[in-house]
């Protein structure tokens, strides 16, 4: 059974169950207005909001909240965000992983800042028009930011529908389902803090190996607790195992500075900073490619590998490494001086390689 009729839920209890323990343990998050302040009248920045909804998809709240604090501290306001060079939006953003994200979020605000005088708008089809915003994160900010009425669905809270309902369709395929029954749960008189509240409850109460039953404020009308399934929940269709490309990058250090490029702008880490390298294939580079591309003779290292999982392929990259003569010029790309590496704008699996080169190299000398 897995509507509510069937089933004899009544969604106002749950509602007032779930915003109740909202009330009481809902977490402290910076861009969040808690229920006390919002009653006294405390209102959202939708800029603040639509911030952390963008550096939320697919990363977890304790690394976002740094990246984000840093954002609104450097950028204020959507003016300023727009304004800012963009290759200093996507520096600021390495590390944070998929960085389709950080191009869009700065297209949107220049969108935001040069068409709508800064407003962001309140309405799903004005803000799914805007670039980077989507199902999800259009009703999360209309929600959160305006307290408006919208269902909510993100990764937790298709994980507590899915124990509530026990429903045996595994994921993606039971999302429409999935975002019925979270739709007729939807809360029209709080709807912000409801919608936070289901997302705080997946992510704190209804957690997907060890759930804390015993605290959940929904546990008396949950079904797959009765049965004692919970941790069965969501099935998920098999995934495939994922391909593995491989390719070969030349770590190369000048005077106390490394060679670096910037990625093209289409395409995996695009307009990203890289330690340079051969293309990646699943058959992986060979040796005239290697050598076509190998950017000066010398007697060059194997560092060892990365490893990097992405959406849809395994990276391994070799790391070859070399000192280059103190007055190379490289025919693309930067020297970067090594003292300021952490800001070089290297997204983590190029850090990686930038790091295991020099740990080689202290290796060697
Ligand atoms: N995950 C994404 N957005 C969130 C929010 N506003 N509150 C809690 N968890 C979230």
């Amino acid at each position: 059974m897995s509507n509510l009729r069937d089933r004899s839920i009544k969604p106002e209890l749950l509602r007032r169950a779930l915003l109740d323990w909202y009330d009481r343990q809902g977490r402290t998050l910076p861009w969040r207005i808690r229920p006390e302040d919002r009653e006294n009248g405390v209102v959202a920045d939708p800029y603040a909001v639509w911030l952390s909804e963008i550096m939320l998809q697919q990363t977890t709240v304790p690394h976002a909240t740094p990246y984000w604090q840093t954002f609104l501290k450097r950028w204020p306001t959507v003016f300023d965000l727009a304004a800012a060079p963009r290759d200093d939006v996507l520096a600021a953003w390495a590390g944070l992983g998929y960085y389709a994200r950080a191009r869009n979020l700065h297209k949107c605000a220049e969108v935001v800042a040069a068409e709508l005088e800064g407003v962001f708008p309140s309405d799903l089809e004005g803000l799914r028009a805007l670039p980077g915003i989507g199902e999800y994160t259009s009703n999360a900010i209309r929600a959160v930011a305006f307290d408006k009425p919208a269902s909510v669905v993100d990764g937790n809270v298709e994980r507590v529908i899915s124990r509530m309902f026990a429903l045996e369709t595994p994921l993606p395929k039971s999302k429409p389902q999935i975002k019925a029954l979270a739709a007729e749960l939807a809360d029209s008189h709080r709807p912000g803090d409801y919608a936070q509240a289901l997302m705080d409850l997946g992510a704190t109460v209804c957690a997907p190996r060890s759930p804390d039953c015993t605290r959940c404020p929904w546990r008396s009308d949950c079904a797959a607790q009765h049965a004692g399934t919970q941790t069965r929940y969501p099935l998920k269709e098999k995934k495939k195992p994922k391909p593995v490309r491989r390719g070969v990058c030349f770590h190369v250090l000048c005077d106390g500075a490394i060679w670096l490029r910037r990625r093209p702008e289409a395409g995996l880490l695009g307009a990203m900073m890289e330690v340079p390298g051969t293309d990646w294939s699943e058959a992986g580079p060979d040796e005239a490619e290697v050598i076509s591309e190998t950017p000066f003779e010398a007697k060059w290292s194997d560092a060892g590998k990365v490893r990097h999982v992405f959406t849809h392929f395994e990276l391994q990259l070799t790391v070859m490494t070399a000192h280059a003569p103190d007055d190379w010029q490289p025919d693309e790309g930067v020297l970067h001086p090594l003292f300021e590496l952490e800001e070089a704008g290297l997204p983590s699996v190029m850090m990686k390689a930038a790091k295991l080169g020099l740990q080689a190299q202290d290796r060697l000398v």
